[in-house]
């Protein structure tokens, strides 16, 4: 990782949502100018819902969008017009409301039957809109967003996850506490990232994050410990009243 992870404190969700789209833009901006594409991975649940709203409100031109490639970090196993589809919910906020071309928009397809040669097919995907072969060093993503669950999973790495230490770069992992499959990035590709940003808030999320940043080192039951980018940036931006009650702040 180069250097330490970098702890932003905000006063509230919509900071930390403007925090966000602020982190999104200028790294879109920094990522079309030195290598002309800007690759992002986005992040489901609800946090991030607010910055893309506030993303796709940014001045015309604020996003190179024509330069810009949209993939996610991890899907439920439903339809893409499901209420719970991560990708609906950016469709909703962000992607119906800017003028990102299609081909750009990189879906995980969460209704395949297969789920796990879903996941083989993203790889190929990732393989192919990277530039690298799928057998060698995974895709360097521009930017990786995450959020973290209040027991410490992110992407749809959960507590126990068998594919914590795996060199695939997409998996269909089951989620015992779910009771379903989820396709996600691995931390193997996700830590080949330039810059990773969890932005979390809530402060049910205390507990999680006390041990995420504060205890041992043990990612398998809290998987959002795996997410340690080898040559990248790693930043959390983190509502105050959460870290005050996590104690990491
Ligand atoms: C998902 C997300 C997941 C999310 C956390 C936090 O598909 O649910 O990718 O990892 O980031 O569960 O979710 P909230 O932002 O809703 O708290």
């Amino acid at each position: 990782m180069t250097g330490a992870p970098r702890m932003t404190l905000v006063p509230d969700a919509d900071a930390l949502a403007r925090a966000t789209a602020d982190r999104f833009i200028a790294s879109a901006a920094l990522a079309v100018r030195s290598r002309g594409l800007f690759r992002v991975a986005l992040a489901g649940g609800s946090t991030p819902a607010r910055a893309y709203e506030i993303i796709a409100a940014a001045p015309p031109g604020a996003v190179p969008w024509k330069d810009t490639h949209v993939f996610w970090g991890d899907e439920r196993p439903v339809p893409p017009d499901h209420p719970d589809s991560n990708y609906h919910m950016a469709v909703e906020t962000l992607l119906s409301r800017v003028p990102v071309p299609e081909a750009n928009v990189h879906r995980l397809h969460g209704e395949a039957q297969d789920l796990e040669a879903a996941a083989a097919d993203y790889a190929v995907d990732l393989a192919y809109a990277f530039g690298v072969p799928t057998a060698e060093a995974p895709p360097r993503f521009d930017l990786v967003l995450l959020g973290m669950g209040p027991e410490g999973h992110t992407a749809s790495l959960f507590p126990e996850s068998p594919v914590l230490e795996s060199r695939a770069w997409v998996a269909a992992p089951f989620v015992p506490a779910l009771g379903m499959r989820r396709l996600t990035l691995t931390p193997w590709v996700i830590n080949a990232a330039a810059g990773v940003l969890f932005a979390v808030g809530g402060t049910n999320k205390a507990g999680a994050l006390t041990a995420v940043l504060g205890g041992a080192r043990q990612p398998d039951r809290f998987p959002a410990q795996a997410i340690a980018p080898r040559d990248g940036r790693l930043e959390w931006i983190v509502e105050a009243e959460l870290a005050k009650a996590a104690g990491v702040a």
